[in-house]
């Protein structure tokens, strides 16, 4: 038989029985073919003699045939024994062709989604060979290749790496996946593209399914900002589907919409407040709402979302009038005069600062400019005080006498600096003159006299409202702006800066205090109890100020006061073991999280080409998410305190007045006690 018709005649022929009726011979004819399928190539001799028993022959004799389209469920993987095909995306039309040999249609398979293309026919007589979903569950899906790359006129434009799936909140049937398919890089508009595509509409917002598009929307500012990612949602919302029947594109039509209206509903909520600042998403925001409410006349199955969307519009078109979110006027200290009357608000790059600005005689302007202003905004305002600017530099003064000068880009100047930092300015020719203010050194004389008659709870539960104050105003994308670089977004991070300025204040606080007792059995008592306030910080969760004190006390200056510390190092491992048993709210160890973030963004490159290392977004997004986690439950100041007058434990935790010149600071401690010979 063979020899008249041929290998490919008899394979076909055998393919076109139906699995059950084919014999040993046929299944080993099978499997010799199946050795030459590039597609194949990567998989078991086990898995491809398994394959011959299931796999089905489908052939089709026009060009312009649809296999299936985009947005459909998926019901078969494909292999291409003879011919071409076309992969087509509704608004972009043919995006590339695959060939003989070529596979395509897992996607949907495994992670359980639409279908992100439309094959199309691209010549007569196209022979295929089919796997039917449960078989391909059953049999490829967990040893599928790990890779699958997605090109776009030949270019790469989303690479998945197949995953174990993990512990799924859904339980959709028997057939639960073990694996899917993760974007590890892509083009931005591919990855929008796939996150919408794959999102589930069925699971109500704030879920964990959610988590998956909460990655992009996280980290979308690093790859696709605003300015880009409102155009390419408006678009996506108006897309039309090109292929199926009238029904089916209506349909496509509608989960489509529903599906940008998702994303863009938790796009706003991310950025909350912050969407003010930003005039393009608000423009959009409003310009979206209109065209949701126009469709809501024509499909009424829109109207669900609609009021969701119309709180948020009115929310941000109102609340500039509403009088505790007008733009505030800050003092030097980032407090509003008006600080305790009510609760601590974020501060935001419109808020206005009155900043003092030291020249070269000591004397100084007090300049009042916007928070986020650049170093060239700040420039101009304190050239307009002196009025003449020619050649000002503006320079950050450390109290050690350290001087770096600022960059013109270089924003959020006023919460960088350090603890007793000063900003001054100056032509550049005196740079080399500027000396630090005598108030920089801070105090002569220590505090203990007032603090030694406060109880170290009452201390603790104090430092501990002021931290939650703090850190409650810290927005999750000021965690991304810091890590990336603020100049890169022009976007102040105030809020995260002043909340690490006050670790390093009470790391300070504690070297300076000790440093400053003479006498030893006051130090000892003295350093008992910190340690006991430390012990107080960690009952009420509050993990940065316990570090802040911790590391204050293995500070050289204290540690070499021949008393042994916890290298802090070591902490950490038992940090995180820690933060992992506590239930929110916790404040976590701040410096620690920037540092991993940190290291993530220095150890892995954003882009490769042009594709966005999703990998390292994802991993940076898991970060953000554990403050997210840490502030879930808000923080209640323990009742039996606040009850009692503790009017000055609360204003002693918010002055602290501390050296913070290590060179000072271990000086003074061999003085305490001088080096032994
Ligand atoms: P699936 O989503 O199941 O169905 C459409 C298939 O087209 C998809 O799996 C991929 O296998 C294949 N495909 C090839 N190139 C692309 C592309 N650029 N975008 C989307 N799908 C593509």
């Amino acid at each position: 038989l063979l020899s008249q018709i041929g290998p490919d005649a008899h394979m076909r022929m055998i393919l076109r029985k139906p699995p059950g009726q084919r014999t040993v011979d046929d299944l080993e004819f099978i499997y010799e073919e199946l050795l030459h399928i590039k597609a194949l190539s990567h998989l078991s001799t086990t898995v491809k003699r398994e394959l011959a028993g299931v796999l089905i022959f489908e052939s089709h004799p026009k060009a312009g045939t649809v296999l299936f389209n985009q947005g459909e469920e998926g019901t078969s993987w494909y292999i291409i024994l003879k011919g071409s095909v076309n992969v087509v995306i509704y608004g972009k039309g043919v995006v590339c062709t695959l060939h003989e040999g070529d596979d395509f249609g897992k996607l949907a398979l495994v992670n359980d989604a639409p279908r992100a293309a439309s094959i199309v026919l691209r010549e007569d007589n196209c022979h295929f060979l089919r796997v039917d979903k449960e078989d391909f569950n059953r049999i490829l899906r967990d040893v599928e290749a790990n890779t699958v790359r997605l090109k776009e006129h030949d270019q790469d434009v989303l690479v998945l790496e197949k995953i174990p799936a993990g512990n799924r909140i859904s339980n959709q049937g028997n057939s639960q996946p073990q694996h899917k398919y993760i974007v590890m890089s892509g083009t931005p508009e591919k990855i929008l593209e796939h996150f919408l595509e794959t999102m589930r509409l069925e699971a109500t917002l704030n879920e964990a399914t959610d988590s998956v598009s909460n990655d992009f929307i996280m980290m979308h500012c690093v790859f696709m900002p605003n300015s880009q990612l409102c155009p390419a949602l408006m678009a996506h919302y108006h897309a039309q589907p090109s292929q199926g029947t009238e029904q089916e594109k209506m349909d496509y039509a509608l989960n489509n919409k529903r599906r940008v209206i998702r994303l863009v509903l938790q796009w706003a909520a991310l950025y909350g407040d912050l969407l003010q600042e930003d005039e393009a998403a608000m423009a959009f925001l409003e310009e979206f709402y209109v065209s949701v409410s126009d469709d809501t006349r024509m499909i009424a199955a829109l109207k669900e979302q609609l009021p969701e969307l119309e709180k948020i519009v009115k929310q941000i078109s109102e609340e500039p009038k509403a009088p505790q979110k007008k733009h505030k006027v800050l003092l030097q200290l980032f407090n509003t005069s008006d600080d305790r009357a009510q609760k601590r608000q974020p501060i935001r790059g419109s808020d206005e600062v009155l900043f003092k600005v030291y020249c070269i005689d000591q004397t100084c302007t007090t300049i009042r400019v916007p928070v986020s202003s650049s170093v060239k905004e700040v420039i101009s305002a304190v050239a307009d005080k002196l009025g003449s600017g020619e050649g000002l530099i503006i320079v950050k003064m450390s109290s050690g006498g350290e001087k770096v000068v600022l960059k013109p880009h270089d924003v959020s100047v006023f919460t960088t600096l350090s603890v007793n930092g000063r900003l001054f300015a100056c032509p550049r020719d005196q740079f080399d003159s500027l000396a630090p203010l005598p108030e920089q050194e801070g105090p002569s004389t220590g505090t203990v006299g007032t603090f030694e008659l406060m109880s170290s709870k009452d201390l603790a539960h104090q430092m501990t409202i002021y931290d939650w104050e703090l850190f409650n105003c810290v927005h999750e994308l000021e965690l991304i702006y810091h890590t990336f670089g603020r100049h890169n977004f022009k976007k102040t991070t105030a809020n995260l800066d002043l909340f690490l300025r006050r670790f390093n204040e009470i790391q300070f606080w504690v070297v300076t205090e000790i440093c400053l007792c003479s006498q030893l059995s006051k130090r000892v008592q003295l350093l008992k109890k910190y340690i006991k306030i430390a012990a107080h910080c960690k009952e009420y969760k509050n993990l940065n100020s316990f570090f802040a004190i911790i590391m204050g006390l293995s500070n050289v200056a204290v540690s070499r006061l021949s008393l042994t510390w916890e290298d802090p190092s070591r902490n950490h491992r038992a940090y995180r073991l820690t933060v992992a048993k506590l239930d929110p709210p916790i404040i976590p160890f701040m410096p620690l999280l920037i540092k991993d973030m940190t290291f993530t963004h220095e150890g892995n490159k954003t882009f490769t080409d042009n594709l966005v290392n999703f990998e390292k977004m994802r991993m940076i997004a898991n970060t953000v998410r554990t403050v997210k986690f840490c502030r879930s439950q808000s923080f209640n100041p323990d009742a039996a305190l606040t009850n009692k007058n503790h009017q000055d434990v609360r204003s002693y935790v918010r002055q602290l007045n501390v050296i913070d010149n290590q060179r000072t600071l271990s000086q003074m401690s061999h003085r305490l006690e001088p080096r032994r010979a």
